[in-house]
């Protein structure tokens, strides 16, 4: 693989990082022609960065709380991503809204991936386990992941690819997280390789496809 070609993506997670380990494991193979430049977290400490540290992962804590202005925070995010080269910004879990300049400068180049079929169990509020009890509570026999493009909002962005699961008879929301979980680890991967290689665009809000995984 030649060094130049690789991809710099920027993580922006919350919490645990599952995916994130997912998506090196799959750089680390050299699967996925890219490199991580740094992780981003509005929180302090999230498990993510230990990960990313014991991988030599730059981690920045970054909270629209930390500046004056919806304009500095903006600004300062922008700087960031710029910092590090970042081509393609990767939301792994990451709850807050990317600031509008930020979604405009890296239109088409940010991706969010979402434990439900979207446009269902989305939105503001639908975040880890509030998800899979939303999708028993509503008693649907099939649920899955989506991966998207991400826009001004909570989960309304193009969508790239979505694959379904089975609800099960029993299932809790830990047991539907899980099954979902497994999906989410296998496809995050795939479709971040797509990108990478130049096969997914965003065109005047669509999602183009120059070749399917
Ligand atoms: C995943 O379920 C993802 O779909 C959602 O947040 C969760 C993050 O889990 N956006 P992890 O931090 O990657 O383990």
């Amino acid at each position: 693989m030649k060094e130049s070609k690789l991809k710099n993506i920027a993580v922006l997670a919350s919490g645990r990082g599952s995916n994130f380990q997912a998506i090196l494991t799959k750089i680390e193979e050299q699967v996925i022609p890219a490199r991580i430049v740094c992780v981003i977290s509005d929180n302090p400490q999230p498990p993510v960065f230990q990960i990313a540290t014991a991988a030599g992962i730059p981690t920045h804590w970054l909270n629209r709380k930390q500046f004056a202005t919806p304009e500095a925070y903006a600004d300062f995010f922008l700087d960031l991503l710029k910092h590090y080269h970042t081509d393609l910004v990767v939301l792994a879990g990451y709850l807050k809204l990317i600031p509008a300049p930020v979604v405009r400068q890296f239109a088409g180049a940010i991706l969010n991936i979402h434990p439900a079929l979207l446009p269902n169990f989305g939105g503001q509020g639908y975040y880890g386990l509030k998800v899979h009890e939303a999708v028993l509570a509503a008693g649907v026999r099939v649920t899955g992941v989506t991966i998207h493009f991400v826009d001004e909002h909570y989960d309304t962005g193009a969508i790239i690819h979505q694959e379904k699961v089975p609800v099960l008879t029993g299932d809790t929301p830990e047991s539907l997280a899980a099954r979902v979980l497994t999906v989410e680890h296998r496809i995050y991967p795939q479709i971040i390789k797509a990108w990478c290689e130049g096969q997914i665009q965003l065109i005047d809000r669509k999602v183009v496809w120059h070749k399917t995984i």
